[in-house]
């Protein structure tokens, strides 16, 4: 829980008030009393952060990433193998796409909230590198990253290679297929990552989950760890998701918005 020594629940509420008459959107009540002060705190991002900078969430029937083709036929290792042309062009254009885009507002508020509490950690499902792009320091990528590339034979990272014009291009070392290094469906998620995200989630006073359709797991149990552990869970998705009536609070808008307004309404980081 919230250590409450830390809080100075009276400044907080005038300070609440103040901000949401200069702030559009209205916070749920208790939402700020419950997690000010808090010294350990989570945040969960998925595809919706990346939203606002122009980046397509995975699941948007009309838009969305999968709009086009079915994940499997594009992001496991049979379809690599079944068809890698496609797949690597897939990842490519993605890679390209991000290369466009500049972090955006709600990338940034994370980046402050990281510099105001004493244990921050940032866990992410997205591949765009994004939070990285806009400051956040320490983060876990639960699902790899567009960016690197490593080799599908010998699963090691490469850096370099000979571009013949050969798509996916060769490793230059075993002359196998390279690959995005990310995680596809059936594929195991980087063991480190998740056991400091599980242990990051039970240890924290306060979770946010930001712009995650919360469906894949095992980034999906991480708010149902932290809150059996005690903390205070707050969604951040101006959609339902099946974590929703499950959380403490949630913020019904675009993370680019609430997490601003959030910040702003917790107050100045403490001096
Ligand atoms: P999804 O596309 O499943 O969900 C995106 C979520 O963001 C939805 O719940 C939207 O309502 C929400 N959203 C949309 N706009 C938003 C905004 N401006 N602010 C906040 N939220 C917004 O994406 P993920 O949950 O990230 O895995 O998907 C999880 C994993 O499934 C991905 O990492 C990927 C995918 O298959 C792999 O590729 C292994």
């Amino acid at each position: 829980m919230v250590d409450k020594a830390h809080c100075k629940a009276g400044s907080v509420t005038a300070h609440y008030r103040r901000s949401m008459k200069l702030h559009g959107p209205e916070l749920p009540a208790g939402l700020v009393e419950a997690i000010h002060g808090a010294r350990q705190v989570v945040a969960l991002t998925g595809a919706g952060i990346s939203v606002e900078s122009g980046v397509p969430t995975f699941r948007d029937a009309q838009s969305g990433l999968w709009a086009r083709f079915k994940p499997e036929e594009l992001a496991t290792p049979e379809a690599f193998r079944r068809n890698p042309k496609i797949v690597w062009e897939w990842y490519a254009w993605r890679r390209q796409l991000v290369a466009r885009v500049e972090p955006n507002a709600g990338h940034r508020a994370l980046v402050e909230w990281e510099r105001r509490v004493p244990h921050f950690t940032l866990i992410t499902q997205n591949v765009d590198g994004l939070h990285q792009r806009a400051g956040s320091r320490d983060v876990i990528e639960l699902h790899g990253n567009l960016a690197r590339t490593r080799c599908f034979e010998e699963d090691v990272l490469v850096d370099r290679w000979e571009d013949t014009g050969e798509i996916p291009p060769r490793c230059p070392r075993c002359g196998g297929w390279l690959r995005p290094d990310v995680v596809w469906f059936n594929e195991m998620l980087p063991p480190e990552a998740i056991e400091r995200a599980l242990e990051a989630s039970r240890a924290c006073d306060v979770f946010l989950s930001i712009g995650t359709s919360a469906l894949v797991h095992p980034a999906a149990s991480l708010p149902f760890e932290a809150s059996a552990c005690g903390a205070t869970v707050v969604e951040v998705n101006p959609d339902d998701t099946p974590l929703t009536a499950h959380v403490h609070f949630r913020l019904r808008g675009p993370a680019g918005v609430m997490l601003p307004t959030l910040l702003t309404a917790l107050g100045p980081a403490p001096g």
